[in-house]
């Protein structure tokens, strides 16, 4: 297998170069300037990597090398074209070319296999379908403070979720996919095992809760959520190992929280909210809780100053799709704190997520 994505073909950050120097006369400028313009060019290769998953590639070649014209009957493309664009990837280490005219799999695009573990290609599929057509927007939400979603799509992306099943069926897998790939640190870094059942308010397609159930086969599970993703995630899970462990409740977090949790788990909601509803979101738990219940926030947690974080272009992301943000370990506690919650402890587990461990307070 060939190394995929380098920090050469990427670009690395953050970005340094001389700073009394803006002529490119020396190599050190050169680079800087390169690795600018591949940044600023960096939706082509988003563009390619969406074409990709959405074409099924990675699933298609499998364990051997394909021709590109199997390839591209199998796809419904232009040989050429396809061609064009597994070359492009091939040069990023998404893909490797045989000398034959066919392409085989690396580690990289293998993650974009739907059956991966973790898989990326919901993520692909959600960005190609929602993501690309809002960004363009973000000076919209500069200028307004509303999520430039809204302008795109003409509603909130909650709601156009609800009308478009390929869309939000992408966004399930997407989110999934974010949590396969921390979903061992959690459950590495919590202990599950004090409690019987376990809510995931927002649980969307359940992953976290497929992965603690697996840890910890004395858990039961429910995911908590919008009546068309409940009934998607438990369609998913029938006559699975999950089926009769995992159970779903549908419902509004904004409206109500269901009872019965020894554990609520929050896990990448919030930041999808502006403070306001984060507040009636956390009542609504904190309203069915009692002593001895517990409170598990999983979500990004911002770290202060120049320090690069995965949560600080996450938060632009939720500027633009939802119209949340995301937060400071001192934000967090504030939050918890005017809606009847004590801190336990902070977490930082993973560069995408840090555990916020809390109970109710007298
Ligand atoms: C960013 S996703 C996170 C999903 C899951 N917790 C995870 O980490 O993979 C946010 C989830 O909140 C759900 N959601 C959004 N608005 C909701 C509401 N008003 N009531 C209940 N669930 C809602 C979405 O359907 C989605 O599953």
């Amino acid at each position: 297998m060939i190394p995929a994505l380098t920090a050469q073909q990427t670009g690395s950050w953050p970005l340094t170069g001389p700073v009394d120097s803006v002529q490119g006369s020396t190599s050190q400028t050169t680079a800087l300037v390169e690795s600018m313009a591949r940044l600023i060019n960096s939706h082509r290769i988003t563009g390619v990597l969406c074409a990709a998953a959405r074409l099924g590639l990675a699933d298609l070649i499998g364990n051997t090398a394909m021709p590109v014209a199997e390839l591209a009957s199998a796809t419904g493309c232009q040989p050429t074209a396809l061609y064009r664009v597994l070359r492009a990837l091939a040069s990023l280490g998404v893909f490797e070319e045989t000398g034959d005219g066919a392409f085989r799999n690396t580690d990289a695009s293998l993650l974009l296999r739907r059956d991966a573990e973790p898989s990326l290609y919901g993520l692909a599929c959600m960005t190609s379908r929602m993501h690309l057509y809002a960004w363009p927007e973000l000076l919209h939400s500069l200028q307004t403070g509303k999520p430039a979603f809204n302008k795109v799509f003409g509603s909130g992306i909650f709601d156009y979720m609800a009308d478009h099943p390929e869309a939000s069926e992408a966004f399930d897998r997407a989110m999934a996919g974010y949590t396969e790939v921390v979903a061992d640190a959690i459950v590495d870094a919590y202990d599950f095992s004090p409690f019987a059942q376990v809510i995931d308010i927002g649980g969307g397609a359940g992953a976290l809760l497929k992965k603690v159930l697996t840890r910890y086969p004395n858990v039961r599970g429910a995911i908590y959520d919008l009546e068309h993703v409940v009934t998607r995630s438990l369609e998913s899970i029938k006559d699975t190992v999950w089926e009769g462990r995992l159970s779903g409740i549908p419902g509004n977090f904004l409206e109500s929280a269901p009872p019965g949790g020894d554990l609520y788990v929050i896990k990448i909601v919030l930041c999808d909210w502006q403070d306001d509803d984060v507040k009636r979101i956390l009542s609504n738990v904190r309203n069915v809780m009692s002593k001895g219940q517990r409170l598990l926030i999983v979500d990004a947690i911002l770290p202060a100053g120049n320090t690069p974080s995965f949560a600080k272009l996450s938060d632009i992301n939720m500027m633009v799709i939802t119209g949340g943000k995301e937060r400071t370990e001192e934000d967090f506690r504030q939050l918890l704190a005017a809606t009847g919650f004590d801190v336990v402890s902070v977490n930082p587990i993973h560069e995408w997520v840090g555990l916020i461990d809390a109970v109710p307070c007298d």
